[in-house]
Order: structure tokens, then sequence, then C-alpha cells
């Protein structure tokens, strides 16, 4: 165990979430991060219907009776998809736990407090928290700029940004961007957190449904190897730095409109790239942690080793400081 207010709240064994992954977040990454005594995060509009939904927490159901969330990522589009179906395919499904993005969850709340589910929401900023916890959520994920796909537009590294709202917010604050391994645990919990959210590390794992390949370009990146794009249009988003990046970069910056990058932002070239491995077929979201990656273990041996290691510096490596 390595209990804290996070842990407590959704009767979990150690505070380390997988956060939502569109394409990633599927039945077998997310099973195996709870059966190891994390919170796995199955990624609902990663489902073509909701039924495929119910389906694919079936299949996740199959492999782990430990707790499970579903992160529904809230975007504000045009023609969006049917929300209250797939929140009636969570409750029907017996999901108890739901990571919330994108946008303020107020609209979802009322009905995800009636079927009793526990709301995590993930935002980019202390306002958004503080927003967030006013409206009810029962915990927060606290995204620094470090993140995988969207920072916001603030640029608050963790290091500021988690104190900042865990010295704000009354509720659990989960840390998210940057965390991979137990030195990010520890950390987080000296910065006040209750927990941390990983993205990119569970995305580099064997249960990942991504291309061998795409987890090798991972582990072979640094930190420098992300891009942000977008950021004219003030919706910025974390990717691999690839050709395709770099060219929506340079059209954006030279005056160039959504219009001008659709074809090349695709979410299917996206697609293409988890499915045959060629990173640089599309869009994909990445985080500055991947200069931290370099082995791809199981989902499980990540959320093991996290833990221990996080012991080990909280009760004996940082300890010697203090004794002198
Ligand atoms: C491939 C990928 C896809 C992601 N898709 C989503 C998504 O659909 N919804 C969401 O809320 N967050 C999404 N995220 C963000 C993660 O849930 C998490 O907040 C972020 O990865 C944390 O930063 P880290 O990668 O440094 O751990 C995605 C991240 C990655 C790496």
């Amino acid at each position: 165990m390595l209990t804290t207010p996070f842990t407590e709240l959704l009767g979990i064994t150690y505070p380390i979430v997988q956060g939502g992954m569109q394409w990633v977040g599927r039945a077998e990454l997310a099973a195996a991060v709870s059966e190891a005594g994390g919170l796995g995060m199955i990624t609902a509009l990663t489902q073509p219907t909701p039924d495929d939904l119910r389906r694919e927490i079936e299949r996740a159901r199959a492999l782990t009776d430990k707790p499970l969330g579903v992160n529904l990522t809230i975007l504000p589009t045009i023609d969006p998809p049917p929300y209250d179906e797939y929140r009636r395919a969570i409750f029907d499904s017996g999901i108890t736990i739901v990571e919330t993005a994108g946008s303020n969850p107020a609209p979802h709340l009322d009905e995800f407090k009636r079927h009793g589910v526990t709301v995590i929401h993930k935002c980019t900023s202390v306002r958004h928290a503080l927003k967030a916890e006013q409206v009810g959520v029962d915990a927060v994920s606290i995204d620094g700029f470090e993140c995988a796909g969207h920072p916001g537009e603030d640029d608050i590294p963790g290091l500021i940004l988690i104190p900042a709202a865990t010295q704000r917010v009354n509720i659990p604050v989960i840390a998210s961007g940057g965390f991979a391994d137990g030195r990010g645990l520890a950390a987080a919990l000296a910065l006040g957190a209750d927990g941390i959210n990983m993205g990119t590390r569970f995305m580099c794992t064997v249960e990942s449904p991504i291309h061998q390949q795409i987890k090798e370009a991972i582990v072979a990146a640094d930190e420098l190897d992300t891009e942000l794009i977008f950021r004219p249009l003030r919706n910025t988003a974390r990717v691999a730095k690839n050709s395709v990046s770099t060219e929506v970069v340079e059209i954006l910056e030279a005056g160039g409109s959504f219009p001008d990058v659709r074809e090349l932002v695709a979410g299917a070239r996206g697609r293409t790239v988890y499915e045959t491995g060629d990173a640089q077929a599309g869009i994909w979201s990445v985080g500055l942690v991947q200069g931290l990656i370099d082995d791809i273990p199981t989902a499980g041996e990540v959320v093991t080793r996290t833990v221990a290691e996080a012991r080990d510096i909280l009760t004996s490596s940082l300890a010697r400081f203090a004794a002198g």
C-alpha cells in the first residue's frame, strides 16, 4: 500500500493513474494498470460508438475486477459526439470512476452524481482546478506544461503549477505531466499532490496497443523531440516532433488557419502512426518525459517499480540528508 487521500477516495492500492489516451487507452492497458494496483483508464472516444465502449469495458472487466475508470474528453467541437449516450454506456457498464477533460465538466456532473460516479477532472491551470472543485468534482488531475497532449496556454511547468494547486484546492490533487518513475512520484508527493497521472510512460509499455516501432521511437527520442502545434489557434498540443508537426507549425506561423492544416492533423493519420509504426505518418501525442524513458516494460512493472522507487526515496535516500 501507499495510502493517500486519493487512494482512499477510490479504493485503489497505489496513487498512480493511467490517463486517458486517444487510440491508446484500450482494455488491455487499462486493465493491466488497475490489476497492478493503480487506476487504469479506458478512453471513451477511442471507441467509435457507445456500444463499442460497452464491449471495451466488458473486455477490461474480464481481465481485472479492480477499480477501473473511463476518460471522457469533452471537446468543444461543432459536431460533438453523442456524449449523453457515451455517459449512459459508462453507467450501464457499472463504471464508477470517470476522468473528464477538455472543457468544464459541469453539464455532465448531475448525471454522474446521480449514478454514484466519482469524477476526476483533468485541467491545466489553478483557476480551472478551483472551478472544478466548486462545481463538485471529487478530485482534480493537473497537467503541467511538460505534458503530452493539451498543456493549455499558460505554460506553467509542474514544479510551480502543482504546489500552486495543492495549496489552494481542498479535494485530492493528482500531479500530471512529466512523470515516469518513482523519483517523479516522490517529488509529486513532496509538492503536496496525492498521486501522479502518467500518459507517455504507459504508452511505452508491453500492453499499450501501438506499434512496437513507435514504442522504440519513444525510447530513442529525448526531451527535445516534441513540438507545440496549434499555438496561434490557442489550442496548443504537445506532439512528437516529425516532418508533419514541423510543417503544421510553419503553416500556422506564416498566418495559415485551421483549414490549411486540416488534412495534415487528421486523426486518421495519427491512428496510422500507431497501426503501421511509421512515426512520420501523422501527428501523435507524446510528452517531454520521453527523455526519461529507456525501456518497454509491462504496465504492471511500471506501477510496481514506481512505487518501490518512491518508497526508497522517501524513507531512505532522502532521509540521509535530514539525518545529517
Ligand atoms: C498518446 C496520447 C493520447 C492522449 N489522449 C488524451 C485524450 O484523449 N484525452 C485526455 O484527456 N488526455 C489525453 N492525453 C493526455 C494524458 O492523459 C496525460 O494527461 C498526459 O499524457 C500526461 O503527461 P505525460 O505524457 O507527460 O505523462 C493523451 C496523451 C498521450 C500520450
